[in-house]
């Protein structure tokens, strides 16, 4: 084993190099910032690696926030210095629980800067380590910017987090209408309600308007989350809800929104993604222009 080889094997186990699942990307995205992107990726992420999956969570919205402050880790190297051919992808994997990963980022602005480098075949087949993986949940940041849109399409499945706030619905519709050029589902949660009924009166009104206005669009209800003081206090003592609280009201409801996301999935995707793979996504990615 070359010393790159060792150093992965260290952080993921050695059955798992060279190992090639076909990753699902998963996109978190919201039209409006701070409804609760970060915090459900770094849960649902906890949760789906929970049942023995391998998880990889993308760090792609480097704000206030950021996924690594709320795991609790200080990452030194992101996914740029890869992109860059300063290091491997084992100089920046960083594993949080057993078979939950962080690969920290930069915005998708940076990100996506690349796309012209003459690296890019070098980068490719670097971050085919990560093909092991089972799923790729990627905090994408919140707008309906470029980078963003770029990372929606290249994803297998997009969660759109709203929050029942009159702007953040706007808002989130409007991130719908701007990815409705072509057939595409998209899961939504609403997060902090007051009530379920709350979270259904949110989503049946988005529904109806892209029902109206938007026929590519097919909107799905991924499950609302409640307004919580629990979360609010993991978010703040960095630790991970689902962890600490698994069997509590909040971090149950997210478990029961991750079980009707992994149904989703083994129903299959709409297209067939060209190329799969990490490889496969960041081509899909970089490749859009
Ligand atoms: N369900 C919830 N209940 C209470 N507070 C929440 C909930 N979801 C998120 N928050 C709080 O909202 C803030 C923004 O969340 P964050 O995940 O950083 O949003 P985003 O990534 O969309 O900007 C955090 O401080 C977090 O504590
Ligand atoms: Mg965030």
């Amino acid at each position: 084993m070359t010393n790159q080889a060792q150093k992965l094997a260290e952080i993921v186990g050695s059955q798992h190099i060279g190992k090639s699942v076909k990753t699902k990307f998963i996109a978190v995205t919201s039209g409006k910032g701070g409804v609760g992107k970060t915090t459900i990726s770094a849960n649902m992420g906890y949760i789906l690696a929970q049942s023995g999956a391998q998880v990889g969570l993308l760090d792609a919205d480097i704000g206030l926030a950021n996924l690594d402050l709320m795991l609790g880790v200080k990452p030194e190297k992101t996914i740029l210095s890869i992109m860059r051919g300063e290091c491997g992808v084992e100089d920046i994997l960083m594993r949080i629980d057993k078979t939950l990963y962080l690969i920290p980022g930069e915005n998708g602005g940076d990100i996506l800067k690349f796309r012209e480098s003459y690296a890019l075949e070098r980068f490719y087949d670097e971050i085919k380590k990560l093909d092991f993986l089972d799923y790729l949940v990627v905090d994408t940041g919140a707008g309906i910017g470029e980078s963003v849109q770029t990372f929606l399409k290249a994803a297998d499945e997009t969660i759109i987090v709203t929050t029942p706030d009159p702007a953040a619905i706007t808002d989130a519709y409007s991130m719908m209408k701007t990815l409705s050029d072509s057939p595409k589902r998209l899961l939504m949660i609403v997060n902090q309600t007051h009530s379920d009924r709350e979270g259904d009166r949110v989503f049946a009104g988005i529904a109806k308007v892209a029902a109206k206005n938007l026929p590519n669009i097919e909107p799905i209800l991924l499950g609302s989350l409640p307004k919580d003081d629990e979360i609010a206090q993991s978010v703040r003592g960095r630790y991970l809800f689902a962890k600490e609280s698994g069997g509590l009201r909040t971090g149950a409801r997210l478990n029961e929104i991750a079980r009707k996301l992994l149904r989703f999935m083994e129903r299959g995707v709409l297209e067939t993604k060209r190329g799969s793979g990490f490889g496969g996504f960041f081509k899909r990615l970089l490749d859009q222009f």
